[in-house]
């Protein structure tokens, strides 16, 4: 059996907790393999909305495993607050949810320097999510991070030791945080909540549920030019949002990869800072804002919006190694007369395709335009209700992308999502 993979190909918020959610009951075992609660995932369905943070978004499809891999990185307060508020509402999951115990922990001290990083670089901060994201993984490439399985090996030792390196650098950047004693208290109570889940080697259960014909789907966190090493350095994540991350941070070897699913809105969103060439910054991407409802499902954060931009879509799915591919959001476009889709970069006197080293303001984006449709979409079921100029714009996605469209997603709720018709 093979790991199918689902991950954002734009910069995050792509609507991955949607379709994970929508393909779950196909599979097995849902697994996360990267991130933490940077990420904000939302489903809805039967009138209710739900937005996951550091559980996998295969939990509501009936008693299926879920597990949170080795690249994870997992605060225990923050996934103490998201499973109690779970529970509450009736989905209890320390039957159904495992962790494993080589996902590295975020201490508090981890979140105080992320904010202290942002304040040292001033105008020139990442914009992040504020969760200690890039400390904590910053930890574990330098070999000091403590993972969760140290949870039942000399922990106080070593969180200790932990601490006090973090407070010798904040102070060294004068930082203080007056939140971080009461933060700590709620992490410790997280710390002992954790152990009600079974922590596991996870490499192991996930290979030998293969090799039991198990179906696994992993879901990724972020998009691809948040990743670390591809994305639009430095404003990016901290961990490799990719496919190969799947690899690294489940214990899967790269031959064990089945379908990779590539998820894209029908245009393009970022929150933070950083390079976005197709941005608008007039009333068109102000619409995209509103009928999109373009606001962080963490942070609230508004999100930047544009026009789609294939360019930086062809370079995701080449990196990622795309099978298939699911548009999300068409119906946030179902009013405008035009669709414009961008199709090269103009750089100095040069139009460029291949999605160049450096991206600055001075990038002009050279549009296709389409014929908008003009159609509510969102109460649709099949292809077959498609107006013609929707498939005018699926067409010409293809052709340019060279990967079949297999899902189109018509509106939030789990109900509205079309899946194409197969051609053998
Ligand atoms: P994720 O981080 O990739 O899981 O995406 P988010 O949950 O952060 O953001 C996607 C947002 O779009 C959520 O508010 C979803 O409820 C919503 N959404 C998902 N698919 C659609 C769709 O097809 N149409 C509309 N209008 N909203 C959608
Ligand atoms: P999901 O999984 C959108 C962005 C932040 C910031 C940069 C670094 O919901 O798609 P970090 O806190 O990770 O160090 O922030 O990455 N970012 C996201 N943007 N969706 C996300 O997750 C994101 N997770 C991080 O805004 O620009
Ligand atoms: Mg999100």
């Amino acid at each position: 059996m093979k790991v199918d993979v689902l991950l954002g190909l734009q910069w995050g918020d792509e609507g991955k907790g949607k379709v994970v959610d929508v393909l779950t009951p196909g599979y097995d075992v849902v697994t996360r393999f990267q991130g933490g609660p940077n990420a904000g995932h939302t489903l809805e369905f039967n009138g209710e909305k739900y937005i996951l943070r550091s559980i996998p978004s295969g939990i509501f499809q009936g008693g299926k495993i879920n597990i949170i891999g080795n690249g994870v990185v997992l605060d225990p307060a923050l996934f103490k607050q998201e499973a109690e508020a779970l529970a509450a509402s009736g989905h209890d999951l320390t039957k159904t949810l495992r962790i494993s115990k080589k996902a590295h922990l975020i201490l508090p001290t981890h979140r105080s320097l992320d904010a202290a990083y942002e304040a040292a670089k001033g105008a020139g901060k990442i914009g992040t999510t504020g969760k200690g994201i890039g400390p904590t993984y910053t930890d574990k490439v330098s070999r000091n991070g403590v993972r969760v399985g140290d949870i039942l090996h000399n922990f106080d030792r070593k969180y200790a030791e932990a601490k006090a390196k973090h407070e010798q650098t904040l102070r060294s950047l004068n930082y203080t945080d007056p939140t971080l004693a009461e933060r700590e208290k709620e992490w410790f109570d997280g710390i002992e909540y954790l152990k009600k889940f079974e922590l596991i080697d996870s490499e192991h259960v996930i290979n030998n549920y293969l090799k039991e014909g198990k179906t696994i789907l992993a879901e990724g966190a972020q998009g691809t030019m948040l990743d670390i090493d591809f994305g639009s350095y430095p404003f990016v994540t901290s961990s490799n949002t990719i496919c190969a991350g799947a690899c690294t941070g489940l214990g899967v070897a790269p031959n064990r990869i089945g379908d990779v699913y590539g998820i894209f809105k029908a245009y393009c969103t970022r929150v933070g800072s950083g390079p976005f060439p197709t941005e608008l910054h007039d009333e068109t991407g102000d619409q995209l804002c509103e009928l999109g409802h373009e606001f962080g499902s963490v942070t609230g954060r508004k999100r930047r919006c544009g026009w789609v931009d294939l360019v930086a879509l062809k370079y995701a799915i080449m990196i990622d190694g795309v099978t298939q591919l699911i548009m999300m959001k068409s119906d946030v476009l179902d009013t405008f007369d035009t669709i414009k889709a961008c199709v090269a970069y103009k750089i100095g006197d040069e139009e460029v395709t291949e999605f160049p080293y450096e991206i600055d303001d001075t990038i002009e984006p050279v549009y296709a335009e389409l014929p908008g449709w003009k159609t509510d979409m969102t109460k649709m079921q099949s292809e077959d209700e498609f107006p013609e100029e929707f498939n005018a714009y699926l067409d010409f996605l293809e052709e340019e992308l060279g990967v079949p469209i297999k899902i189109v997603s018509v509106g939030p709720d789990r109900e509205q999502t079309i899946i194409r018709y197969t051609e053998e």
